[in-house]
């Protein structure tokens, strides 16, 4: 699990990083993975000032959420302990590309980043996208899946390092070929894709994966979605939420013997059991949403007692490169 020191130190090093000119970073080849794969999202979306280095363009909003009473079966946390709490919610756009037609492919998967705000004034987080399953397996091969599209721009020699890349890694086609855009942030589904593993009271562990699953999923078909205002995900779900709440069932896929929960490019079999850990209700914008987001920082391995990290060793390296991004875009 992440120790805030651990961060404290990750947020100095991005900033140190960001003073310097590009050749010194260039030169900063024994950086920490973290670092390298923050670096190559740079590289392939563009350096864009006070932005997320990938779902750079978001839009902030507010609910609560409400246990189940099965939930505290499962974990210990107080999240699950039977109160209604308050939520910050930030939905997203794929890429680091601020300004990306929300329509457009690349958008694609959709980003859903919760904050629980818990009863002693901690905070636990989710971050979760609409793709089933990842498209690599490790830190280092997202680093090499950037580094690979950097490199096969017009006029790269064929086959070029995103074809090689892709011959190589079934699973990106796979993954990829999950996702469309939906009509609404509020009508697609989420997942999390590393595991976790929640404890309940009795000590039991049980291995997870989270899910956030809509009233309806309602997507587009590509020609549809690409008539579309570039921002129309971001506008409408301010505009739905002045007719009324949106709700999502907060899901835990429970891992059987066997199920690997190191490998999030491994989906586990449809057939295990879900459980509903709650209701998620949004139901309202944040007023100055592009303020709030550069501020907000949501860590998938922000967790609270009763819920830890798997032994997936990208949790950790996401918490690093959350922070490395968020502190380059807070000099
Ligand atoms: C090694 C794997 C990964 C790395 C290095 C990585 C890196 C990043 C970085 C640097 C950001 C910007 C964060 C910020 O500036 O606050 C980001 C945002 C995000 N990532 Fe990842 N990511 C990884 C895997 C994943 C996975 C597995 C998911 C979903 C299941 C995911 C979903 C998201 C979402 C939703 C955001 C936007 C968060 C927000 O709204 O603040 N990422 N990622």
């Amino acid at each position: 699990m992440t120790n805030r020191k651990h961060l404290a130190a990750l947020i100095g090093l991005g900033l140190s990083f960001a003073a310097m000119t590009s050749a010194q970073q260039a030169l900063a080849q024994d950086a920490p993975v973290e670092e390298q794969v923050v670096n190559a999202m740079n590289k392939v979306f563009g350096v864009h000032a006070g932005f997320r280095a990938n779902h750079a363009k978001g839009v902030v909003v507010e609910g609560k959420f409400k246990p189940s009473a099965e939930a505290a079966g499962l974990s210990k946390a107080s999240l699950f302990s039977g109160a209604e709490i308050p939520v910050t919610v930030r939905f997203s756009d794929s890429t680091g590309v601020p300004n990306l037609p929300d329509g457009s492919d690349d958008a694609n998967p959709h980003g859903m980043a919760v904050k629980f705000h818990l009863a002693d004034g901690s905070d636990m987080d989710i971050v979760i996208n609409s793709l089933k399953f990842f498209p690599v397996s490790t830190a280092a091969e997202l680093r090499d899946l950037f580094l690979a599209i950097a490199d096969s721009g017009p006029g790269a020699a064929k086959p070029t390092k995103i074809e090689q890349f892709i011959g190589s890694h079934p699973s990106v086609p796979a993954a990829l070929g999950t996702i469309a855009t939906p009509d609404s942030f509020a009508s697609e589904a989420y997942f999390g894709v590393n595991a976790f593993v929640l404890v309940n009271k009795a000590g039991q562990k049980q291995a997870i994966r989270w899910q956030m699953l809509p009233e309806k999923i309602v997507h587009l078909d590509k020609a549809e979605a690409a008539k579309r205002g570039p921002d129309f995900l971001m506008t409408e779900l301010p505009a739905r939420l002045k007719q009324g709440p949106v709700a999502f069932r907060f899901m835990a896929q429970l891992a059987a013997a066997g199920d690997d929960t190191k490998d999030p490019a491994k989906p586990w079999p449809d057939d295990r059991k879900l459980v509903e850990l709650g209701v998620l209700t949004i139901d309202k914008a944040v007023a100055d949403s592009d303020a709030a987001q550069k501020k907000l920082l949501f860590l998938p391995g922000q967790l609270t007692d009763g819920v830890e990290a798997s032994d997936d060793p990208m949790i950790d390296i996401r918490n690093g490169a959350y922070a490395i991004s968020f502190s380059r875009r807070n000099p």
